[in-house]
């Protein structure tokens, strides 16, 4: 088969992880005879940089052309200090609004091998940690209405608002419904429905929702409880479903529960196959340059685009098994690292050159 895809490498150790995540896709079209044709466009810092802008028009066009896009990690430092809206970040969320990736999902899954790289204990991770957040991506805060401003009083005052509208709501309910369905059939909706307004309508909706899949089980969670259960018993969760928001926020800390950041891929979907494919972590500036990220992430993310956007299980299941055969064997990039096991540490591109070497 042949693809188009869209590669964004981005900032700090971006370009390192995306380079690793390639080396596996070309593998992978070698051996199963696809072909894959990449177009490198620029997004946050280093558009900043080369293009005057986080987020240059020919990114978005390049992007809607193409199959799905890969990409790596963007901001840093360099940029902390630019207004808002010209942040690296503001590109990214451009790029999520504009090709209306509404549902992000991020699956969280305790490998065997590295369960001692999990900072819970054995008596809760040995009933189990598999699961998905299903986050909204393009609504909420992210999208809200935001100002600073001074006051009547002549204090400096800034404003972010949470805003959500049941179309919103029901599409992403809808995603985590099909999405369990997949899966254990279990559903728990994160809101803060004891506070917001927004997480009102976000429940009456959910419950509306899940009155169409009889066959799958409702919980609400509010989100507090749910970042304390996230830690004391995570097997409860197959489906989460939450807002933007709190979906960045719990994703990292699920994220932690596998061994590291680093390992967490993400998939971002609107209503079509096409889709955004990137590692939830992000540019890690402290490591930049220095061969030693975890290009896990970004290599599960490849995998996640082929299995959702060009409906190849098998080859999305190679890199997947490839993955875990090299940390059976003992691998690790320094996030995954612990001592005393006879495990072996090893580069970022030694990594990815190990994930190929598997999958051939
Ligand atoms: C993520 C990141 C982004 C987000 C940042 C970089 C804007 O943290 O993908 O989780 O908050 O969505
Ligand atoms: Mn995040």
């Amino acid at each position: 088969m042949n693809k188009k895809i869209a590669v964004i490498r981005g900032d700090g150790i971006g370009p390192e992880i995306t380079e690793e995540a390639l080396k596996v896709l070309n593998e992978i079209c070698r051996k199963f005879g696809h072909s894959f044709e990449y177009t490198d466009v620029l997004m946050g810092g280093i558009a900043i940089d080369k293009a005057g802008t986080p987020l240059p028009q020919e990114t978005i066009d390049i992007c809607l052309n193409s199959d799905a896009v890969l990409l790596g990690a963007i901001g840093g430092p360099k940029w902390d200090s630019l207004p808002g809206n010209q942040r690296p970040e503001a590109g990214l969320l451009g790029l999520r609004g504009a090709l209306k990736l509404f549902a992000n999902i991020r699956p969280a899954k305790l490998l065997a091998p590295l369960a001692s790289a999990c900072p819970l204990k054995p008596e809760i991770t040995s009933k189990g940690l598999d699961l998905v957040i299903v986050r909204e991506l393009t609504g909420g805060v992210y999208f809200g209405e935001r100002k600073t401003y001074i006051d009547e009083n002549g204090a400096k005052t800034a404003v972010d608002s949470m805003k959500y509208s049941d179309y919103e709501i029901e599409r992403i309910c809808r995603t985590a419904f099909e999405t369990a369905r997949k899966r254990r059939c279990k559903v728990h909706s994160i809101d803060k429905a004891n506070v917001l307004d927004s997480s009102r309508l976000w429940r009456e909706i959910a419950h509306k929702t899940a009155e169409l899949y009889p066959d799958v089980e409702y919980f609400d969670m509010l989100v507090d409880n749910c970042a304390m259960q996230l830690v004391r018993n995570p097997a409860q969760f197959d489906v989460i479903v939450t807002e933007n928001m709190f979906g960045d926020i719990l994703s990292d800390e699920a994220s932690m529960l596998t061994g590291s950041l680093g390992m967490l891929p993400s998939a971002s979907q609107g209503d079509g196959s096409f889709g955004l494919y990137e590692p939830i972590h992000g540019s890690a500036p402290d490591i930049a340059g220095l061969n030693q990220a975890n290009p896990i992430a970004t290599i599960l993310s490849a995998a996640m685009m082929l299995r959702h956007s060009f409906d190849m299980p098998t080859e999305a299941d190679a890199i997947e098994r490839a993955v875990n055969t090299v940390l059976e064997k003992g691998y690790r990039t320094g996030d995954i690292m612990s001592e005393g096991e006879g495990l072996k540490l090893v580069s970022c591109s030694e990594m990815g050159g190990l994930i190929c070497g598997e999958i051939r």
